[in-house]
């Protein structure tokens, strides 16, 4: 308002105006809907309580102090089980009290959870209003009819998280059934109280926004958006009114709008419902075009009376965009082919479990664009709206997906009950509904690994029935979005299963968890299995819903080659996930038809089930720590060949202690070509591939290396720099055969793992705990030793080693043991040839008495022309060694 004399009659009409408006807002005020926080102040208790709790008769006044977000189970992220690991199943009660509304009249007041894991009970004033069954869904009550009229009212929660196995438990028939996660229990999500008009968007709409818009084509400059309101009347009279939608830009500008008249029945008795659609135009419209550009309207949809007063009103995010998925050519948005690549996501933390805040997932989507991902899998159940919002603003392609995982039937069941199939489809819907205005999904997906019980002789659920009732519920949803699933066992195992069920070409699209080279497979299988599943199902748009391997931070190899890793269990190193996810990225790029994929996973997770790497309840597949404080060097491939900002990372920068003088130094970048240097001396310059760069045999000095590298990508320079200790001299190897494993001994020398070997097959003698959840076995000593460290592995074969050395004179020390109870003297007999000679003939059993009891054989050589070869040829049975020392006199 201006100064001035003329002020004072102005503002006396202004002010006539002003309290008019304000008098009017306060009315609007009270017919809109008004939405409060019910996070702080909760009481909570865990276990079963049998005294009467939900009206408040029993003193809860030594209850934990809590507020929301909230669970009760902490698990993974440490090297031993947690301190405050707590793996409780069953109920937990929570209880708060909260204020009836003021001036409340014919108004409806809603309790909403965004989440309750996994059954929820609900009173007010010891009235029950509900159950939900189902961890991930948000839901919502209305409590009207429990309210006091005036003054505090008593909210008690009773979760439960019991084990869908026990016998009679209540999540029996409510997914998931079975998982690599834990299922944490408590109010892990927001909660609030909700007061809306009696006539009113939808609230009882599977907790959907009660609006739905969706882009329905782009053409000739014109955007058509459809718009479904769905509207509830719980007056008892009929009402009439209109719809007022408008489509407003970033920057709050109405760019299309329609206003439509509804008529409702009466609400006596039970709530009556009806539906508006409404098609609008956007001219000129801009697009949600993914990571290039993710640009959002809202749409803002009014319930107003017959005499224009507004009664209610939500908003939703809106991305003008149209997908669509080819089985030849992959994803297309907005006519434009785009190639997915990316990673899935869970959604807990150390310490917190799935109580996290919009912040922690904040830090996630940050890791995403870092990365360079174009797309996200939302594994494997409905995240919190805020993670769809923030991918929508990301500019992610997202997968989003129901926990139908394992098995579609529940675990008293050898095939799909009623009751199993309803809780599956209320999912489904509530999913779809809640999330149904996220531009980034592209598809729902109805189940994972589905027949993974059965594949392994387990039940023998028959999944089509209950996946086919799916799809159609996708369909009935949600018309334009793809159903899609992951698929573990249909295609892989049916050649030696005949009997097992395949779920192809079932969902529109599909997606196939492949771990070849980690569970069984070669990771060169990857591609040719994809070619094959492409040829037998050539309409069926194909994508990797999952592909990965476990890295430890603290586990290392000197070959990611040299023998077995253990899937279930120790060692994970680092490298050897770096290597796998090389190979595997090399053969999906290669596949266009491919339309997706995922790695598994973008952060390590927690499971109780996992003792592997070098954690404890933690599955080690992320690329990030499940703290989110470590990329681990894989993250670096990825970044390399996804995203745009000049990358350049030098690989193995934990694997500083050095066994060997001759080493590969490797980086991943995409500048195109990297220098190095190593302790200031240029090394050359590498052209990389597939964002790999490789300077093959590398000399390291005795002591400290410097390595330091550098590109130029867009005119930008990096650089990167490690250091790594070489611990031996020139010419020596302490080499274990047969494991992928470098470790130091009690004694302090490191001993490197197996390299330099062609032919045979590595063994480690410490045999993890293969079966989930167990405690690594004891260890089998060696005897006749000091020391243990040339003994924990064995390569076995006909096979041979050549190993850099300078020429000169050595001696070779063997270590052998027999490791097999059943085999007699005689019944393994082998020759060793050093340098082409033959150097020895043994038979461990013989020479050493018996078995697991150490032997050494020490074999003087001279080298000339720079490499020591070492042949181990079988005369009976097969050759063996453990260990390799290559000793300069
Ligand atoms: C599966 C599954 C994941 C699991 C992963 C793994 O196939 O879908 O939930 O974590 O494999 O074994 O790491």
């Amino acid at each position: 308002m201006r100064s001035g004399n003329r002020a004072g009659s102005v503002s006396l009409l202004a002010m006539g105006a002003l309290l008019c408006w304000a008098a009017q807002a306060e009315a609007r005020e009270e017919m809109v809907r008004r939405t409060m926080a019910l996070d702080a102040d909760w009481a909570f208790h865990l276990g079963n309580i049998q005294e009467r709790v939900q009206d408040g008769s029993l003193d809860a006044s030594g209850w934990e102090k809590v507020s929301l977000p909230h669970n009760w189970n902490r698990m993974g992220g440490t090297a031993q089980r947690r301190e405050d690991y707590q793996n409780v199943k069953g109920q937990g009660w929570y209880r708060r009290s909260f204020p009836t509304p003021e001036k409340l009249g014919d108004r409806h007041v809603w309790i909403q959870f965004d989440a309750a894991s996994v059954i929820a009970d609900v009173w007010v004033n010891g009235v029950h209003l509900g159950r939900h069954a189902g961890a991930f869904a948000g839901f919502r009550f209305d409590a009207t009819k429990a309210l006091k009229p005036a003054g505090d009212n008593l909210l008690v929660v009773r979760v439960d998280n019991s084990s869908p196995r026990e016998k009679g438990s209540p999540t029996a028939d409510v997914i998931p059934m079975n998982g690599d996660w834990p299922m944490y229990g408590g109010l892990y999500r927001p909660a609030s109280l909700i007061v809306t008009g009696p006539l009113r968007i939808a609230m009882e709409d599977f907790g959907g926004p009660g609006i739905y818009a969706s882009t329905e084509t782009v053409e000739g400059g014109k955007a058509r958006v459809r718009v479904l309101a769905r509207l509830e009347n719980g007056l008892p009279g009929s009402a009439k009114g209109s719809v007022q939608t408008r489509i407003l830009d970033r920057e709050g500008r109405v760019v299309a709008g329609a206003t439509t008249p509804f008529g409702i029945a009466a609400g006596s008795g039970s709530t009556a419902r009806a539906e508006v659609e409404q098609q609008l135009a956007v001219a000129d419209p801009h697009l949600w075009e993914g990571v290039r550009d993710p640009y959002l309207y809202h749409v803002n949809v009014r319930l107003l009376d017959r005499a224009g007063r507004q009664l209610d009103e939500v908003e939703q995010p809106l991305g003008i965009r149209t997908m669509r998925i080819d089985p030849e050519t992959g994803f297309w948005l907005n006519g434009r082919q785009v190639p997915l690549h990316g990673v899935s996501r869970h959604q807990d933390r150390p310490g917190k479990g799935w109580a996290i805040t919009s912040a922690d997932i904040a830090e996630d989507t940050a890791i995403i664009r870092e990365i360079g991902a174009n797309t996200v899998r939302l594994a494997h159940y409905q995240h919190a709206d805020e993670a769809y919002r923030q991918m929508d603003q990301a500019g992610m392609v997202v997968w989003a997906e129901i926990p139908l995982v394992d098995r579609s039937a529940p675990w008293y069941s050898e095939t799909t009950t009623e009751a199993f199939a309803a809780n599956a489809e209320q999912q489904l819907r509530e999913l779809i509904r809640q999330e149904y205005n996220h531009p980034s999904i592209a598809v729902w997906s109805i189940a994972n690994e589905v027949n993974l019980e059965a594949a392994k002789g387990r039940g023998t659920s028959n999944a089509r029935p209950l996946l086919e009732r799916l799809q159609a519920v996708v369909h009935a949803e949600d018309p334009l979005r793809p159903a899609t699933l992951a698929d573990c066992c249909g295609t892989i195992a049916e050649e030696n299963r005949p009997g097992l069920d395949s779920v192809a070409g079932i969902t529109d699209v599909i997606g196939y968890n492949r771990y070849h080279g980690w569970y069984g497979n070669k990771v060169d299988f990857l591609g040719r299995d994809l070619d094959r599943v492409h040829a037998r199902f050539p309409r069926q748009p194909i994508s990797i819903s999952e592909y990965g391997a476990g890295g430890a931070l603290t586990q290392h190899t000197d070959d990611p080659q040299g023998g077995p890793i253990a899937a279930f269990g120790r060692p994970h190193p680092e490298e050897f996930q770096s290597w796998l996810l090389e190979e595997s990225w090399k053969q999906i790029a290669a596949r266009p038809y491919v339309w997706a994929s995922w790695v598994w996973n973008l952060f390590d997770f927690s499971n109780e089930l996992r003792l592997e790497g070098d954690l404890t309840d933690t599955n080690d597949k992320g690329l990030v720590t499940f703290d989110r404080k470590t990329r681990k060097d894989a993250f670096y491939l990825y970044k390399a060949n996804w995203s745009p900002e000049p990358t350049l990372y030098l690989a193995e920068r934990r694997h500083t202690a050095r066994p060997y003088p001759v080493v590969d130094v490797k980086a991943y970048a995409n500048t195109g070509t990297v220098s190095l240097t190593l302790n200031g001396r240029p090394l050359g310059e590498a052209r990389c591939e597939v964002g790999i760069c490789r300077w093959p045999g590398v000399t390291l000095a005795p002591g400290e290396n410097r390595l330091e590298a550098s590109g130029t990508r867009d005119g930008k320079r990096v650089s990167d720099a490690m250091v790594w200790t070489f611990e031996g001299k020139p010419g020596l190897y302490r080499i274990r055969a047969g494991t992928l494993e470098q470790q130091r001994a009690p004694d302090g020398v490191l001993w490197g793992s197996d390299v330099f070997s062609t032919g045979g097959q590595g063994h480690f003698r410490d045999r993890p705990s293969m079966a989930r959840g167990g405690e690594p076995g004891p260890v089998q000593p060696v005897l006749g030793t000091q020391s243990q460290a040339p003994y924990g592995s064995w390569r076995e074969g006909d096979f041979s080693y050549t190993i850099p050395v300078p020429n000169g004179r050595y001696k070779v020390r063997l270590h052998f043991f027999e490791p097999d109870d059943k085999l007699g003297a005689g019944a393994r007999q082998f020759e060793v040839l050093a340098e082409g000679r033959k150097a020895a003939l043994i038979d461990v059993r013989r020479e050493a008495k018996a078995s697991w009891t150490a032997l050494t054989r020490n074999i003087p050589v001279t080298v000339a022309d720079g490499k020591l070869d070492l042949a181990f040829k079988p005369i009976v049975g097969s050759a063996i060694v453990s260990g390799i020392e290559v000793l300069p006199e």
